[in-house]
């Protein structure tokens, strides 16, 4: 069945959130060390971004590495940066040919000097770019980003700037890394794991979540069509009836 074709192109959601998670096992399941699922992973990246410019997603965030992926083996966390650098510096031309703007969230400045260079020249050299924005989360947790949006937001306090009754979630959002993006309507996640893991809390509030058993480095496009079927088969509510929804 082509799964492409069955895609309701008018209700495409704007906004994917993804956990590429099995590198590792792939790895393993082929007798390879885990950094080598990572590089596998790198061709799904790819595949998942032109999957995006082809059906008409305008926003892709891919939890690429976590504030506790640091606590992972030195020499794993090495390979990781290392990939990131010439992943980003080899991909940004194919990028530029694909429309794609590159974006990042996260603590950026705990990453090592020559990943954020290469990323700063990658998100300079793509800012035009208006087909489809990839969110990178890097150095990411949601409890790290939301800590950090109210540390802004006391700082405003203690200045008399605002009033605790100017506390709205609106400011709230503003002070978020995502603050230019829309929340994601589908978060996927791959490799049977079916938890959030400190990924964009307070974004996914209204997300529709799919779970899949396929790892990172076989989930290719026709993986990524049947989340977005998957997504189009559901009613989102938003907390109303059903009969509010379908009178609309
Ligand atoms: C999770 O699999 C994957 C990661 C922590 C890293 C994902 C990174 C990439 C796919 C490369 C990113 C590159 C670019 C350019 C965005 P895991 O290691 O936790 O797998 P496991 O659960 O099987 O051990």
């Amino acid at each position: 069945m082509d799964l492409k074709a069955s895609i309701d192109k008018n209700n495409i959601p704007k906004h994917i959130a993804v956990i590429m998670d099995g590198n590792g096992r792939w790895a393993k399941k082929q007798g390879e060390d885990r950094i080598f699922g990572h590089h596998e992973g790198v061709n799904s990246v790819r595949e998942i971004v032109e999957a995006c410019g082809e059906i008409g997603v305008k926003y892709l965030t891919l939890y690429a590495f976590s504030t506790e992926n640091w606590n992972r083996p030195k020499e794993e966390v090495d390979a990781l940066m290392e990939l990131l650098v010439s992943s980003i510096s080899m991909e940004t031309p194919n990028l530029i040919e694909k429309g794609v703007r590159l974006k990042v969230i996260g603590d950026i400045a705990s990453l090592p000097p020559s990943c954020q260079t290469e990323l700063q020249e990658s998100i300079d050299r793509t800012a035009v770019n208006d087909r489809v924005t990839l969110i990178l989360a890097l150095s990411y947790s949601s409890k790290w980003e939301i800590t950090d949006a109210v540390k802004k937001i006391a700082a405003m306090l203690e200045k008399g700037t605002i009033n605790a009754k100017d506390i709205t979630p609106r400011l709230i959002e503003e002070n978020l890394n995502t603050k230019d993006f829309p929340d994601p309507e589908l978060m996927i996640r791959t490799s049977g794991e079916n938890r959030i893991s400190n990924f964009l809390l307070w974004q996914l509030a209204y997300a529709e979540f799919y779970f899949t058993d396929v790892l990172w480095p076989d989930f290719r496009k026709n993986e990524f069509y049947k989340a977005i079927l998957s997504y189009q088969g559901r009613e989102r509510r938003f907390g109303k009836t059903s009969e509010q929804i379908s009178s609309n």
